[in-house]
């Protein structure tokens, strides 16, 4: 087995290494004036079973393409197997017709790495599961929920415990957020939420009883972070007695950081999937939990034709 990283998570690829044991092929990975993509691949790649790490987090199409291009260079270095490990799957929230004469983008980037020549996906909370059939591949989808429990075990009291409600910041995180409860016993409540343009989020209502109770947002993907502080919001409005989220990919695009620095959040937790910039590293009110250790052992399963099954519980 080898593991190669591209440039969008080096952290990341290098905890997953640590993790399996096993050191990071050397790569080169270089920009021409124009800005066009080269990659050498400095090591034997000839009949091994390989793990390219890179989420096409943003910039999403230059770490998009600079994924096809390394799976390029390792078909054509007769790489045995090329698994694509893809933490964070940008271009998941675009996975149907919005309206006439738009495109399925989700599924055009599945066409392009598999025609680039990968063998299977390896990703993590896709932002809608149906998103696996777009692929005519394996295609594993991890769950960030089973470090989020450890963590949020780790967080709260048991007596504190007793008095969480789960939210699900829009009405399609409902399932994810009822499989997070369901690990606690706990109950959920929903935030209906409204999109009056693209980029804006406003709350309509509250579905559920959350006065004196302590409540986690749960949801994929925070990006500007509009969602998620207008719910932290309104469900302080509605008598919460504290908010805090946790969510697998941590988008933060502008103004995310100051929005959370102003907002009613306790905490926002968030896992490495996306690599952060220092901007994010230093705001007090968000941390990092890894999924190096849940992405290494699907790894090692795969590589050894065991069941990764036990891992999405
Ligand atoms: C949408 O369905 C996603 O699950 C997130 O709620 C959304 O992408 C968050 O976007 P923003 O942080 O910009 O409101």
């Amino acid at each position: 087995m080898k593991l190669i990283s591209g440039t969008a998570n080096e952290p990341l690829a290098r905890s997953i290494a640590d993790v399996l044991d096993v050191p990071l092929t050397q790569v080169d990975i270089e920009r021409f004036r124009d800005q066009e993509i080269f990659a050498k691949i400095n090591e034997n790649v000839r009949g091994e079973d390989i793990f390219l790490i890179q989420p096409t987090s943003a910039p999403a199409n230059d770490h998009l393409m600079e994924l096809l291009i390394l799976i390029d260079a390792l078909v054509r270095a007769s790489a045995q197997r090329i698994t694509a490990v893809v933490p964070y799957y940008g271009y998941a929230r675009q996975d149907r017709k919005t309206g006439g004469r738009t495109p399925i983008s989700a599924k055009l980037v599945a066409n392009l790495i598999q025609k680039a020549g990968a063998h299977r996906v390896l990703t993590a909370d896709l932002h809608a599961g149906q998103i696996q059939g777009f692929f005519d591949i394996p295609t594993d989808n991890l769950f960030g929920q089973p470090v989020f429990v450890d963590d949020i075990k780790d967080t709260f009291s048991k007596r504190d415990r007793e008095k969480l409600l789960f939210v699900s910041p829009d009405t399609g995180g409902v399932v994810r957020t009822r499989a997070i409860a369901k690990q606690f016993d706990a109950d959920i409540a929903i935030v209906d939420k409204r999109r009056p343009k693209a980029g804006e989020s406003e709350v309509m209502n509250i579905i559920g009883d959350v006065a004196g109770r302590s409540c986690i947002l749960y949801d994929d993907i925070i990006d500007s972070g509009g969602t998620l502080c207008n719910a932290a919001k309104a469900l302080k409005d509605h008598g919460a007695n504290s908010v805090s989220a946790y969510i697998t990919h941590g988008v933060l695009s502008d103004p995310a950081v100051e929005r959370i620095n102003k907002s009613e959040l306790t905490e926002l937790v968030i896992t490495d999937s996306i690599a952060q910039p220092d901007k994010v590293k230093k705001c007090d009110r968000i941390r990092e939990v890894s999924i190096a250790t849940l992405m290494g052992e699907a790894i090692r399963r795969i590589a050894n034709d065991e069941s990764v099954s036990k891992l999405f519980g």
